[in-house]
């Protein structure tokens, strides 16, 4: 029995997308728990790219796939993202959690508007309505997807008190509901319980990938709030959010990327500007998913990895781009931070500390020009990274205390370096 959770250290966009896709190849399901679509998976497979946002990426190597109880559903781009799949993978299967919130125009809507009220500290959102989706559900006022199978009256009114409630006016309500119920018919049968389902395959020997969508520093307990997302992103998500028990999750896989980016707004103490932090950006294509934004670029962070690495008890990592960070001449890696004096190894994710954060680097050689073919270093393992590359994993995972257990040379499924 195993529950394989995959959980972004960073702030997102780590790579999660293509690990999932790597360790679904011998799994019975995947599970997307939380987000919504503001997470963007890139997978490419066959020389074929994917850009998922709520269907999880690793759909497309396990052939089966659940959006469970914790995500934030937009209804049209799950219709869309389903068609796309079972183009690419015959016989393919979704189940959808009836408990799964609807994001509806309104959010998307009001998810504008709020960021236009709060100039100069906007969070910096996709606009995908996932905050104001959140602030329906814990406010009692949203409409599950099981909401839609009921009486279109009923949901007329449901909605109608919802847009009386944000005090908005809202003209075409018919014309919401209407698509509302032909999404639902369209993915009628893909209705299920994503619990009870996962419980009976795991029950049966089979292996489950719960592919996490954020990242930790993006949780909103946990991450650098305000500057967060919506919803849970931790390992600990990935049972509630799909409705088990937590020994349903019995391996916790941390994925890091070789450097760190952010999109949005909030502290990031590593962050780089200039010369180098454009050549990564270009070389390695740092821009949104969801978005298309430029993402932020910094070196990697290890007090807040190991933040992250501990919150998630995470048992191994990932780590990801290795390939792109071939671009630089030089590495840096901040070891540690100080704060008013006192060094800092493992962070202290509150706003205040972070933004008082000195941090303290090392400069680690790089490895540009020093491999010819990346897919060709995946095939041969970890003997054929050049030795500047293994002494920066090795570091890496010396200063946090965990197992790198994976490397990733590139984009493709299969560009993934076993140690
Ligand atoms: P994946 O799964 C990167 C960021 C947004 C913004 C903040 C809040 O692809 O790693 P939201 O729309 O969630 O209310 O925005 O969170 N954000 C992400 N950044 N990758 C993601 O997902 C993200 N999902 C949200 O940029 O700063
Ligand atoms: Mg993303």
């Amino acid at each position: 029995m195993t529950g394989i959770a995959l959980i972004g250290l960073q702030w997102g966009d780590e790579g999660k997308g293509k690990v999932s896709a790597y360790f679904s190849r011998e799994a019975r399901l995947v599970v997307r728990f939380n987000g919504g679509a503001n997470a963007g998976h890139t997978v490419k497979l066959l020389n074929r790219v994917y850009r998922l946002h709520i269907i999880p990426a690793g759909a497309l190597t396990a052939g089966r796939a659940a959006v469970g109880p914790g995500v934030y559903v937009d209804l049209e781009l799950l219709s869309r993202e389903l068609e796309e799949v079972k183009e690419a993978r015959n016989g393919f299967r979704l189940y959808l959690s009836p408990k799964a919130h609807v994001v509806l125009p309104i959010h998307k809507h009001l998810d504008g508007e709020l960021e236009k009220k709060r100039p100069g500290s906007a969070i910096g959102t996709t606009r995908r309505g996932i905050g104001p989706a959140a602030m329906d559900k814990h406010a009692r006022l949203g409409v599950r997807v099981e909401d839609l199978t009921m009486d279109e009256q009923l949901l007329k009114e449901r909605i109608k008190q919802m847009i009386k409630i944000h005090n908005i006016t809202w003209n075409n309500l018919d014309n919401i509901v209407e698509k509302l119920t032909s999404y639902t018919h369209a993915l009628a049968d893909t209705l299920d319980d994503v619990g009870l389902r996962i419980r009976r395959e795991m029950e049966g020997g089979g292996k489950i990938v719960f592919e996490g969508a954020q990242g930790t520093l993006l949780d909103i307990d946990h991450g650098t709030y305000p500057y967060v997302t919506s919803s849970t992103t931790l390992a600990s998500a990935a049972a509630s959010g799909s409705g088990v028990g937590v020994k349903h999750i019995n391996k916790v896989i941390g994925v890091a990327k070789a450097y760190a980016t952010r999109v949005g707004s909030g502290p990031f103490p590593t962050e780089i500007t200039g010369e180098t932090a454009e050549l990564i950006r270009g070389y390695g294509g740092e821009y949104g998913a969801t978005t298309g934004r430029p993402r932020r670029i910094g070196w990697l962070d290890l007090p807040l990895l190991r933040y992250a690495a501990n919150l998630n008890d995470a048992e191994k990592i990932v780590l990801t781009r290795i390939d792109t960070l071939e671009c630089v001449e030089k590495i840096k890696v901040c070891v540690c931070y100080e704060v008013d004096g006192r060094r800092v190894e493992e962070a202290q994710v509150t706003s205040y500390e972070l933004m008082k954060a000195q941090p303290i680097y090392v400069e680690l050689g790089g490895w540009r020009g020093k491999v010819k073919n990346w897919s060709r270093v995946a095939e041969e393992g970890y003997g054929a990274l050049p030795r500047e590359a293994r002494r920066y994993i090795e570091f890496i995972e010396e200063e946090v205390g965990v197992e790198i257990s994976h490397v990733s040379t590139g984009p493709e499924v299969g560009d993934m370096v076993e140690r």
